[in-house]
């Protein structure tokens, strides 16, 4: 059977409902343990190959779309002109990493469907990387192996490999080390109600974790507690709000006033379990079920302006992978 042509892939944006960043390491990096859930919501990528229809030019006449850089291998469109489609696009990244690793040839255009805000802490960018990576697997005829697609992946960027798990998971390194959550624990926290919301600014991961190395050793959780946390949490019966942690809060909370003042009204006056997610700027919250959600929304724009992002969804219900339309 010949490969697909055409493959879409479902890119889902994740939360850190646990994150602890323990030191920092010898090459700059930070070693972290969190536990990081994928959403059903996120962003959608098609990888298409091969024929006429590959003509990048004529995408962008019919579909209205960025004009890719023409006569590259990879090419990428998207619907939403905040992202870069240039080869600092981590999509394009993760591309050229598979075609060095498996000697792909043929030229492929990207289509990417975004829905996922840029500089959000869920994992967007990261997400779209390890999705080109499954797409192109597929066209190109399965040839590589969860463990090859898992360190392609690691050398992309360090939020790369979790997506690569459709489900939960505990992440330790600074990123590339993955442990599906123990099932009875992934239980709790599947098909949980979430409400996602960003305001229009950004935090760059780079200045977060630079900010946390200022303020180390303090800052950092010893890796024993952190470790002692989550077994615990993962060992007894709690609910997914008493998980709830992350230490580059402070950090990005004295630079960005609006998070906290945010959460704590969520917390007072909705007795909402919120945070951070990430780096930010994105929070979540998780909602009960008899949450007020639209007295909520109107809250979080209240506060925020009309203008930034709110979603509701859930963490990812079932293993999202596979997670492939094959034309
Ligand atoms: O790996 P990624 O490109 O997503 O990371 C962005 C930046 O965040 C890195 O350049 C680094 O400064 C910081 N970082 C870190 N430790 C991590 C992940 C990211 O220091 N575990």
């Amino acid at each position: 059977m010949s490969p697909p042509r055409t493959v879409t892939i479902f890119s889902p944006a994740k939360i850190n409902l646990f994150l602890a960043v323990t030191g920092r390491r010898s090459d700059g990096y930070h070693d972290l343990v969190s536990v990081v859930a994928p959403l059903d919501f996120g962003d959608v990528l098609t990888a298409e190959t091969g024929g006429d229809g590959l003509e990048a030019r004529n995408w962008k006449a019919e579909r209205g779309e960025r004009r890719p850089e023409d006569g590259a291998q990879f090419s990428l469109v998207c619907d939403n002109s905040e992202v870069p489609v240039d080869g600092s696009n981590l999509v394009l990244k993760a591309a050229e990493a598979f075609a060095g690793a498996t000697g792909w040839k043929k030229r492929v255009l990207f289509r990417l469907t975004k829905r996922i805000p840029v500089g959000s802490g869920m994992g967007g960018g990261s997400s779209n990387a390890t999705a080109a990576l499954l797409a192109l697997n597929e066209l190109g005829g399965a040839n590589l192996g969860r463990v090859e697609l898992a360190a392609l992946a690691a050398g992309v960027g360090s939020d790369c490999p979790l997506f690569l798990e459709g489900g939960p998971v505990i992440m330790r390194g600074r990123g590339e080390r993955i442990e599906p959550l123990h099932e009875a624990a992934a239980r709790r926290l599947r098909g949980r109600v979430v409400l996602v919301f960003k305001p229009s600014i950004g935090v760059s991961t780079a200045w977060a974790y630079e900010r946390i190395a200022a303020g180390a050793p303090q800052s950092y959780l010893p890796v024993v507690e952190a470790e002692r946390r989550i077994a615990s949490w993962v060992a007894g019966d709690a609910d997914a709000a008493e998980l709830l942690f992350n230490n580059l809060e402070p950090v990005v909370f004295g630079k960005f006033l609006a998070l906290p003042v945010l959460l704590n009204f969520l917390r007072r006056r909705f007795g909402l379990a919120s945070r951070m997610s990430g780096s930010g700027s994105a929070c979540f919250a998780l909602l009960p079920d008899e949450a007020h959600v639209q007295e909520i929304i109107a809250a979080i724009r209240e506060a925020w302006g009309p203008a930034c992002f709110v979603q509701t969804t859930a963490i990812a219900q079932r293993d999202a992978t596979p997670r492939f339309t094959a034309l």
